[in-house]
């Protein structure tokens, strides 16, 4: 089975939120149980020269887009036993960062004209290609108008994973003619048509053979309103081919027993995660207590977050009897909120607005909760590392949050965490008030630590899901 992974990025090239590291991960599992999985990216300025240094061309042609010809150089480089290939044209690409520019919409249009005719020039035309988010939802539209009458590639089937269907890429029908070479039956309402514009992440949807989102209550969420971005009616209509598979994390990268990053490797052993904890209050400046927990958040700052609800109830969480640490950058409310916060509660709060792996990781370690308020949460990847790290996640019952933490129970003694079903501020300071007090309950957070050891949060089970569906695809 050969799958081509089309996404906008992947660790460890470049990276912007939780998508890199699917992208970074997941194929590695895939080849593991035997797929040959390889996959197409753009060629970034921001990609390490370490990288780009070891990549070869394995291709050069002209692209036809429009009235313009462009140029498209296919690199490579493996990593890991993977193969990712590299879309190189520098007028596109050679910029700051991955997106934000006025020009989007032409250069994901570039993108996936070129993942497309890639398969003419490069030794690889897979049985199927999975497509990830709005940046490459061309393709599967490209693929039926263009490519799948060509009986080298009839047989290719496309999935459209969402990750988040906040972002949809919708611009200019005009432009989308002129891009992509399509005949205005494709510009209707059941089509890629969207409020007067045109849509990749609708073309994504409509035009591959199967769609999947990052978790099974997401994939529930997105068919309502609230969720829906405008798309939920549609995916409604479409949800016999919809389906959730919740995002694992690359356990042999982190791993708290070989974890270079942190002062006492560890895994079970609660009496070393102190010693991390210790070590980390000391870097942060704040008190080096045990007796009281230290609450983590690694985010970016994002409306999406839920920041809201710490903004709404900060000065209350400043009175609690615990620690606050908060990794990240975004926008500047956000921002501005910790600073203050840091500023007005020094031996409460300490605010890192940076993006710093090593301590991240050490955040991780160290922490003793772990807050994500999410106003949604398409699945959420800081839980899933906190829990490896035997941090205890605190939640807003939503997505993938609320499909891998399961609210601890004191009667049964059952759950990995704590969690609160609305969005609404009172409600997850009364739910971190009560994850305070059990810190101090040792049996309890015994308790906790037990139920927490026993998940796994590997890809190695979502993998296998992905493995069977493109099975059912490639031999329908
Ligand atoms: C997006 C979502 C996040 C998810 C990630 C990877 O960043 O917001 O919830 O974990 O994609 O699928």
């Amino acid at each position: 089975m050969k799958v081509l992974f089309a996404a906008s990025e992947a660790v460890p090239f470049v990276k912007t939120g939780g998508l890199a590291d699917v992208i970074g991960s997941l194929p590695k599992e895939l080849v593991k149980q035997g797929l040959d999985v390889r996959v197409i990216l753009p060629k970034y300025e921001d990609i390490p020269v370490h990288w780009t240094q070891r990549m070869e061309t394995v291709a050069t042609f002209t692209l036809q887009m429009g009235w313009r010809q462009l140029y498209c150089g296919i690199l490579k480089v493996v990593h890991e036993g993977i193969t990712f290939y590299f879309v190189d044209n520098e007028y596109y690409f050679r910029r700051k960062g991955c997106y934000g520019y006025g020009d989007d919409a032409e250069r994901f249009a570039y993108f996936c004209r070129a993942v497309m005719d890639s398969m003419q020039h490069i030794d690889f035309i897979p049985d199927l290609i999975h497509c990830h988010d709005w940046q490459a939802g061309m393709i599967p539209v490209l693929y039926r108008a263009h490519f799948s009458y060509q009986p080298k590639y009839a047989h290719i089937k496309t999935v459209m994973t969402v990750h988040n269907l906040k972002y949809q890429g919708v611009y200019g029908k005009e432009q989308f003619k002129d891009f992509f070479a399509l005949g205005d039956e494709h510009f209707t309402g059941y089509a890629l048509e969207q409020y007067g514009g045109a849509s990749f992440m609708k073309g994504g949807l409509l035009y591959s053979d199967y769609i999947t989102t990052v978790s099974p209550t997401y994939a529930e969420e997105i068919q309502t309103p609230f969720y829906g971005e405008y798309l939920d009616g549609l995916l409604r209509s479409q949800s016999h081919r919809l389906q959730g598979i919740i995002n694992g994390i690359d356990y042999d990268e982190l791993d708290p027993m070989t974890d270079p990053h942190l002062e006492v490797n560890y895994l079970d052993s609660l009496e070393k995660k102190q010693l991390n904890k210790l070590k980390l209050q000391e870097r942060l400046g704040l008190p080096a207590r045990q007796d009281v927990p230290l609450i983590a958040l690694v985010t970016r700052l994002v409306e999406q977050k839920g920041l809201a609800l710490i903004d709404r109830v900060i000065e209350e969480l400043m009175q609690l009897d615990a620690q606050w640490v908060i990794l990240g950058t975004g926008e500047q409310r956000y921002e501005q909120l910790f600073k203050w916060a840091a500023d007005r509660y020094p031996d409460k709060m300490s605010a890192c607005i940076t993006f710093d792996e090593g301590l991240a990781r050490q955040i991780y370690a160290g922490s003793d909760l772990f807050l994500m308020p999410s106003q949604f949460e398409p699945c959420g990847i800081g839980q899933l590392i906190a829990m490896r790290y035997r941090s205890v996640p605190i939640v807003r019952e939503t997505g993938g949050l609320k499909d891998t933490v399961q609210a601890y129970n004191e009667v049964t003694g059952e759950g990995t965490g704590f969690s609160f079903a609305h969005y609404n501020a009172h409600d997850m300071l009364y739910t971190v008030e009560r994850a305070v007090r059990y810190y101090n309950n040792e049996e309890a957070w015994t308790k906790l630590h037990d139920n927490i050891k026993k998940k796994d949060f590997s890809w190695r089970r979502s993998a296998q899901q992905y493995a069977d569906l493109y099975e059912q695809l490639v031999n329908e």
